[in-house]
């Protein structure tokens, strides 16, 4: 064992034993670099941003090769606005907390790469942390009254699950996508209505003026009681598209946005609802990028109290990427005594 691996895992038993823990969080999986400083898992003190968004909007989607570039030039003096904001020093961090996929292979590198750096530095606890794991935790930073177990629907541009949440950091699949995310289904509907990149969040503001019933796509048909299938109906929706634009057919752009969008979130709310009552579980969450989705929240409320659930947004800017959430799922992790060495990589293709 180093000297920094005694010291780190001293200090980790000091924390766990305290019960206590400031983390610094790094978060790097794709077109987001993000730092923050999250105390005790639920109290941020500082999250700081820099979206590569209009970057990536030239291209019509996120290039790996940018993304990883950009992520270089803007970790340290994020980290230096995180720790200003949140009025604390390098020397009153306890920990370090990392990003470590799943993700872009690069992106997740220089995250990576950087904190392992700077608990080698510090002599720091080093922490990884799943990225979806990651977003269900945004919950618990939102409403501290949230008990375990509850359900939460994960929905996102790379992921749409539904888990069962024992504990924080505890959690069981009950079913997923059995091929495209939602958020990837917004995305490239987005595209064929000449929506700039990322889709989603456009589409869906689009749609609120729109018709949900002016066009008829056909209902996602999936085996699995708690899985979805989005690529059949993205495919109907982009046919029915180039379809209409070789009749001629002016396509009413915010109908055929709401109507797509009905189709996506009722199945979502379908399948979470339905996981809910055969859990005999009455807390129900959302987390991940499409939970920002204004039609999403509006249907999970509603439904959910009329099934009886108590139904937990996470605020809008929790849902997508940030290094507070990963702040949060860390602090859970180490006090578990789950902490990573310096041999930690990146995982692509980590699984939730
Ligand atoms: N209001 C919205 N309605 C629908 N989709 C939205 C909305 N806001 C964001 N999204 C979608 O959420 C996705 C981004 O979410 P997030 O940042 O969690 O994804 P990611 O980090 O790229 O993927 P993952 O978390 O699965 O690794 C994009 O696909 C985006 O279009
Ligand atoms: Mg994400």
């Amino acid at each position: 064992m180093t000297a920094y691996h005694r010291h780190a895992r001293e200090l980790a038993d000091r924390l766990r034993a305290s019960g206590h823990a400031r983390i610094l969080a790094v978060e790097t999986s794709c077109d987001e670099t993000a730092v923050a400083v999250v105390e005790d898992g639920r109290r941020v003190l500082a999250s700081a941003i820099a979206s590569q968004i209009d970057t990536h909007a030239l291209y019509g989607g996120v290039v790996p090769e940018i993304a990883s570039r950009q992520h270089v030039e803007a970790i340290d003096w994020l980290c230096d606005q995180a720790l200003e904001r949140a009025g604390v020093g390098m020397e009153e961090i306890d920990a370090v907390a990392v990003t470590h996929g799943p993700g872009l292979v690069g992106a997740l590198l220089t995250g990576v790469s950087w904190a392992k750096a700077f608990a080698y530095a510090r002599g720091l606890p080093l922490v990884a942390v799943n990225h979806i794991e990651g977003h269900v935790c945004a919950n618990c930073i939102a409403h501290p009254e949230l008990e375990s177990p509850f359900v939460c629907l994960v929905a996102s541009g790379g992921h749409s699950e539904i888990a069962l949440v024992r504990a924080y950091g505890e959690h069981e699949t009950l079913g997923g996508t059995v091929d495209d995310a939602a958020g990837e289904a917004f995305d490239k509907v987005a595209r064929v209505l000449d929506i700039p990149y990322p889709g989603g969040p456009l589409l869906d503001e689009l749609a609120e003026g729109g018709d949900d019933r002016a066009y008829v796509f056909p209902k996602p048909r999936v085996e699995g009681r708690y899985d979805f299938s989005f690529s059949g109906l993205k495919t109907a929706v982009i046919n029915a598209a180039h379809r209409l634009n070789q009749q001629g057919e002016a396509i009413r752009a915010a109908d055929f946005a709401a109507s797509f969008r009905r189709a996506v979130v009722d199945s979502l709310v379908e399948k979470a609802l339905l996981a809910a009552r055969d859990q005999g579980i009455p807390r129900l969450t959302l987390a991940g990028g499409v939970a920002a989705n204004r039609l999403l929240r509006r249907e999970i409320v509603r439904q959910g109290a009329r099934a009886g659930l108590s139904v937990y947004l996470p605020p809008l800017e929790l849902c997508t990427d940030n290094a507070a959430m990963i702040g949060s799922a860390a602090y859970y992790r180490l006090m578990k005594d789950e902490i990573a060495d310096l041999s930690l990589n990146a995982e692509p293709s980590l699984a939730f």
